[in-house]
């Protein structure tokens, strides 16, 4: 990967050509003004002329698994499940997620105010689980295109009274192809109209098969207007999440993905993220999707201030530079300025590949014409 040739590497030392030929020459090298030094060579020349270099991070390192480093398996840890609700418009699922919420959130944290981040948690039998408050197609769809994976279990709301419909099958493809564990939630039980055993038959044709019928899919009957069933729902989901064994590790550097993200005129960049492993700190050094910063402040989903975030935990921040997308990828770094270097590359990455996108569908555009 070579960055330089001769002559631009004299006039960043300030220095004469001849004089860097010179130096290669009495190590061997023959060299003219346009030949290209690899890394090696730079290093050398620039401790000869007692120059420190700074590498600069070229834009095939800004990729975030360059620096996630392996977790030593003694380090890991159980961790709560992250939950996406999906299903058909009109099925339920914000009511679903608001029964959910105010079943335990409200009434185990007093004083607490649920605001909205765009995700939430609540302790059920001393254990947590993460609701993601996201379309949950939105949550597969744009993260995922981004490379992001942060659903573990997916909840399929059907309302028992309209049963299987087109977005049902498509949220149930979303979760089959993330290879995500479904759970069905057969909503809407108060209705008169309600039949359940409709919704299992459809959904057979998806090879969703009930338990019940020797297959091993999890149905949930409930009415989430009425509050039924949403103790039985959480207890599943607890189950399908001690199978999952999901773990993380705590002592890591903390890696996520962004939920949502605005501008606030007062805060600024202000960002939910979604600490997947490690442990987010304020004051962390962090490098958001292709913007960078440190981390501010830190609210958790009651609004409350709080120093650090674990795995699973989601959490708004603010000091970023500026505002990332949802399904953004985050990472810390120990070091400041190496995430402002990689911060700023992946910047330039960003703004290079719009560039093309953006050649490209102007010559598309110019093809369609002719
Ligand atoms: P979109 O976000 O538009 O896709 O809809 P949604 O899936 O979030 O559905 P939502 O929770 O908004 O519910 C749609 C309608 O169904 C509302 O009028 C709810 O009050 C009603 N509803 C939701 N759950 C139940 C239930 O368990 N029983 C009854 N009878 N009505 C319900
Ligand atoms: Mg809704």
């Amino acid at each position: 990967s070579s960055t330089l040739t001769v002559s631009e590497l004299a006039s960043k030392l300030h220095k004469d050509a001849s004089e860097i030929i010179k130096h290669l020459l009495f190590l061997g090298v023959m060299a003219t003004k346009n030949q290209d030094l690899d890394d090696d060579a730079i290093e050398l020349i620039c401790s000869e002329f007692n120059v420190e270099v700074e590498k600069e991070i070229i834009l095939e390192d800004t990729d975030f698994d360059k620096y996630v480093q392996e977790d030593d398996e003694k380090d890991l840890i159980e961790r709560p499940a992250i939950v996406t609700i999906m299903g058909h418009v009109d099925h339920g699922k914000t009511t679903l997620l608001d029964a959910i919420r105010e079943s335990k959130v409200t009434a185990g944290e007093a004083g607490g105010i649920t605001q909205h981040i765009g995700a939430y948690q609540i302790k059920v039998d001393n254990k947590k689980i993460t609701f993601l408050d996201t379309p949950g197609h939105e949550a597969f769809t744009s993260m995922r295109s981004r490379g992001a994976q942060v659903t573990d279990i997916a909840i399929l709301v059907v309302a028992a009274d309209d049963g299987v419909m087109p977005q049902t099958v498509e949220a149930l493809n979303h979760a089959k192809a993330a290879e995500v564990p479904i759970i069905v939630a057969v909503n809407k039980m108060d209705k008169e109209t309600a039949n359940p055993d409709r919704v299992m038959q459809e959904l057979t044709e998806y090879e969703l098969i009930p338990e019940d019928w020797g297959g091993e899919t999890i149905f949930v009957n409930l009415s989430a207007l009425q509050h039924e069933g949403i103790d039985d729902l959480l207890e599943m989901i607890l189950l399908v999440a001690e199978v999952e064994e999901l773990k993380a590790n705590p002592k890591a550097s903390a890696f996520g993905t962004v939920i949502e993200a605005e501008l606030d005129r007062g805060k600024g960049s202000v960002a939910t993220l979604l600490v997947q492993n490690g442990t987010l700190q304020v004051g962390d050094a962090i490098v958001v999707g292709s913007t960078y910063g440190r981390v501010r402040a830190m609210v958790n989903d009651l609004g409350r201030r709080i120093k650090s975030a674990g795995p699973s935990t989601p959490v708004e921040i603010t000091g970023l530079n500026e505002v990332p997308q949802a399904g953004d990828q985050f990472l810390v770094f120990k070091d400041e300025k190496k995430a402002r270097q990689i911060g700023e590359a992946r910047q330039q990455k960003s703004i290079q590949e719009n560039r093309s996108e953006q050649t490209k569908v102007s010559l598309d555009d110019l093809f369609e014409q002719i």
